[in-house]
């Protein structure tokens, strides 16, 4: 499947956005993003870019944890609210409106320390480039997370979280969101990505090595952490 026409998509969802996915997964997705959080912040004062940040709910907990965050995005709605949010909480970031699909980049080569990307894989026609495009940001040695919905393998549990994600999840989601379009993608776009295998072969192929991945939400929900192969081989002994 490609891509819908996502600037319009989530300038629709952003009010819901945050509320919705939080009653879907039943309360779960805080704990993902905060592992991305973690695995992004871990060094002192790390730099890192929050990218397809949406309304900031990972990069947001990167800052409270220390780091120095720019959250990037294509949807003024989402970012307006990720700002809100910010100030809220008192968390000091940077916000930058920006295609990440598209050229030129706007971000300095090799500037970041982590860049985190939660859901956004399905939203790109071309995830592999634009994954090796994002990795050139990143210094030496320097982390790419991912967190992406895939469909689970395995016995029983995994059977049964499939039956909630892809017959119950998208009526309740449509059903709070006043809207069917952003959930009928999110169930089209988990079949058409598949199993975290081929998550994996996507990162792989943008050229990077793959160092953890974590399941989670009964196997729905993987979370990857990768550096450059280039990097990778030359410091190999750090990792
Ligand atoms: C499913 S949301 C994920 C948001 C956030 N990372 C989270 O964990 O909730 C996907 C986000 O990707 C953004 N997006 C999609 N295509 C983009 C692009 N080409 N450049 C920048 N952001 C994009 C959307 O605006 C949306 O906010």
């Amino acid at each position: 499947v490609s891509a819908p026409d996502t600037y319009d998509l989530f300038e629709k969802n952003a009010m819901s956005y945050d509320c919705v996915n939080s009653i879907i997964s039943l309360g779960l997705d805080g704990r993902w993003r905060r592992w991305a959080a973690c695995q992004a912040a871990r060094q002192h004062k790390a730099r890192v870019l929050d990218a397809f940040s949406g309304t900031g709910l990972v990069g947001l907990e990167a800052a409270l944890m220390g780091a120095d965050v720019t959250l990037a995005d294509v949807s003024p709605q989402m970012l307006s609210i990720a700002g809100e949010r910010a100030e809220q909480k008192a968390a000091l970031v940077d916000i930058k409106l920006v295609d990440l699909a598209e050229e030129p980049m706007i971000f300095k080569k090799e500037h970041f320390d982590a860049i985190t990307m939660a859901f956004g894989v399905r939203y790109i026609n071309n995830p592999g480039a634009i994954i090796a495009r994002l990795s050139s940001l990143l210094r030496p040695g320097g982390k790419l997370i991912i967190l992406e919905f895939v469909v689970p393998q395995g016995g029983l549990i995994s059977k049964l979280a499939s039956l909630y994600f892809f017959h119950i999840l998208p009526r309740i989601g449509s059903f709070l969101a006043g809207q069917r379009e952003l959930y009928d993608y999110l169930i089209s776009s988990t079949i058409a990505l598949g199993k975290k295998e081929n998550l994996l072969n996507i990162i792989s192929s943008a050229g990077l090595s793959v160092t953890e991945t974590k399941l989670f939400g009964f196997g729905l929900v993987c979370g990857v952490v990768a550096v450059r192969k280039d990097m990778y081989d030359k410091n190999n002994s750090t990792f």
